[in-house]
């Protein structure tokens, strides 16, 4: 298959690279070669290229800037999906998007379905609400996959983080009352390649299994990394950021399953594998 990956220099993006390559063309593009706000030269970038599918990993995910960059929250997160979404229009290519379980509001504590309510609390969440629209509004053949609290070997995020702060501290505060399902960014690029193998075009929810706390995510990362740190509790309001969090967002993967793919690992054996990675890799 002929495949266009948006964000490539991306956390997702570089996983994508890793299990795309071998059975594939890729065209690999960052923001430099293709920015998904300029409309016109997405047109022409995809009218030109004619992938068979086009798989936009980029966004703003700078959660807590989005709520400052509002403007350029939307301008990628929305209306550069709307962008892609014509650009497939026009030359009949399939879109995966990627898009996240803070598009929820996350006050009921039951994992949730792909049409459950939604309900955005951020800049952040509410600019990718208006890029999944876009795409039900303009395509038949899309893929939009929600998915939750990424880590991968190329980029920064919260195991990498948790890490470096153990460094320079004994003691370290972590949120205990955001509950989510921290996934693997090579896990889901797995998934992804399955998924497009079918035409059962869609929603859906893909994660790691299982799910946790920040707080319970951080103790287990310190646990299989072997570092002596004390980790304390504190409430998400005690740990105040820019932008509201939900304090649910676990993601039923039932269609997933339902749709006859294996469930995705527990996210503790993943977090393990990825442990190994970075204790031999840096
Ligand atoms: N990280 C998470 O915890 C999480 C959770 C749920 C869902 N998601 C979603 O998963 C996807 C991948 O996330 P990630 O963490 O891999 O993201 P990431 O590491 O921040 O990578 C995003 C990429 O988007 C590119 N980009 C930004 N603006 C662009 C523009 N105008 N045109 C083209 N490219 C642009 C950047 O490219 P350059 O480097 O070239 O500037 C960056 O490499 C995103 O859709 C995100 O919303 C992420």
């Amino acid at each position: 298959m002929k495949i266009l990956i948006t964000g490539s220099n991306g956390m997702l993006g570089h996983d994508l690279i890793e299990v795309f390559h071998e059975d594939n063309v890729l065209i690999n593009t960052t923001s430099k070669t293709l920015d998904i706000t300029n409309r016109d030269d997405v047109i022409n970038f995809i009218g030109k290229e004619k992938p068979d599918v086009v798989i936009n990993s980029a966004a703003y995910t700078n959660v807590d800037d989005c709520e400052t960059n509002q403007e350029m929250a939307y301008a990628v997160n929305g209306d550069g999906v709307k962008n892609l979404a014509l650009a497939c229009k026009e030359t009949d290519s399939v879109l995966v998007h990627i898009s996240t379980d803070y598009v929820f509001k996350g006050d009921k504590d039951t994992p949730r379905l792909e049409n459950d309510e939604l309900g955005p609390m951020s800049i952040y969440g509410k600019s990718k609400l208006k890029g999944e629209e876009a795409i039900l509004s303009i395509l038949d053949k899309y893929f939009i996959i929600r998915t939750a609290w990424l880590y991968g070997c190329n980029g920064g995020n919260f195991p990498k983080t948790m890490l470096e702060l153990a460094k320079e501290h004994d003691t370290l505060t972590v949120v205990y009352d955001e509950v989510g399902s921290p996934t693997y960014t090579l896990d889901l690029a797995k998934a992804i390649s399955e998924l497009i193998k079918t035409d059962n075009y869609g929603i859906y929810h893909v994660t790691n299994s299982d799910s946790c706390s920040w707080f319970e995510f951080a103790k287990l990362i310190f646990e299989l990394a072997d570092v002596d740190v004390e980790v304390t509790p504190v409430t998400a309001k005690e740990f105040a950021r820019p932008a509201p969090r939900p304090s649910y967002s676990v993601l039923d993967n039932r269609k997933w399953v339902e749709n006859g793919f294996e469930p995705l690992r527990s996210y503790k054996d993943a977090i393990k594998d990825y442990i190994d990675i970075l204790n031999g890799g840096i």
